[in-house]
């Protein structure tokens, strides 16, 4: 019936298989910590998130130090976008203390009617807790579902993984968010950059939003931080 190597070919398939959903989040340690070496971590670049390998050369465990768990950036707001928002990321290319546990964190600041624009993380169920203020914030469904609600200071919603989410402050001051993410690295991919600011052919956009090219340039030059 199956020769040898039709049923090892058969079971190297269905390992790789197996082992792609094994490997779906971030994998577990398989030591305390690892806090890879910071000239390493200086060449990498967040934006481009294929330059982060999964695993990072550790630094002698010797050399560790508390300083190596903690990060300040959080303690203020950081500077507000076009949008009103400003947003401090504590992920594995700033925290080096993250690598290898599998989650990450960020501080948002939202000023009054300003908002997040709908975005993802491709690698991460996001908790958002609400520290000050009032915001409306909702997630799509892939059917298209939208459920969202206005949350109020000390409340928590959970954004499940890879779904399109947003916020707006629809409050009389600034508000402040905490997010924690189940990713060392969860990635995040703004809806209107990845449509308008990514240089997909102009024809597509066209045809795909029923925009001519005057109004497909006005939102290349909102979106697109290389047509300015
Ligand atoms: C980040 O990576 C991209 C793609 O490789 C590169 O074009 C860009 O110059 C890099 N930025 C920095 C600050 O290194
Ligand atoms: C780590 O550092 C300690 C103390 O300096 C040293 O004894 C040990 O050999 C180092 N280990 C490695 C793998 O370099
Ligand atoms: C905010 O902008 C100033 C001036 O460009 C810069 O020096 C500072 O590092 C920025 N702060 C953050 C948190 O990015």
């Amino acid at each position: 019936m199956f020769s040898q190597n039709t049923l090892l070919i058969f079971f190297a398939i269905f390992f790789l298989h197996v082992s792609t959903i094994t490997f779906a989040s971030d994998p577990d340690p398989v030591q305390d910590f690892c806090i890879p070496h910071q000239k390493l971590l200086g060449s990498m670049n967040a934006s481009h998130h294929h330059g982060i390998p999964s695993i990072l050369p550790c630094k002698n465990s010797s050399e560790t130090t508390a300083t190596d768990f903690v990060f300040s950036g959080t303690k203020a707001a950081g500077n507000f976008s076009e949008d009103g928002i400003a947003v401090i990321s504590a992920s594995l290319a700033n925290f080096p203390g993250l690598n290898t546990l599998g989650m990450s964190f960020a501080r948002a600041d939202i000023e009054v009617g300003g908002i997040n624009p709908p975005h993802f993380h491709p690698r991460a169920t996001e908790l958002v807790h609400v520290v000050e203020g009032k915001v409306y914030i909702g997630f799509v469904d892939s059917s298209n579902r939208v459920f969202a609600r206005v949350l109020e200071q000390g409340e928590v919603m959970v954004l499940p993984r890879g779904l399109v989410h947003f916020m707006m402050n629809v409050g009389d001051k600034i508000v402040t968010i905490f997010g924690s993410f189940n990713s060392q690295n969860p990635g995040m991919q703004k809806i209107p950059s990845a449509v308008f600011g990514s240089g997909i052919d102009e024809e597509l956009l066209q045809k795909a939003f029923g925009l001519d090219s005057k109004q497909i340039g006005s939102m290349r030059r909102k979106f697109d931080p290389n047509s300015k």
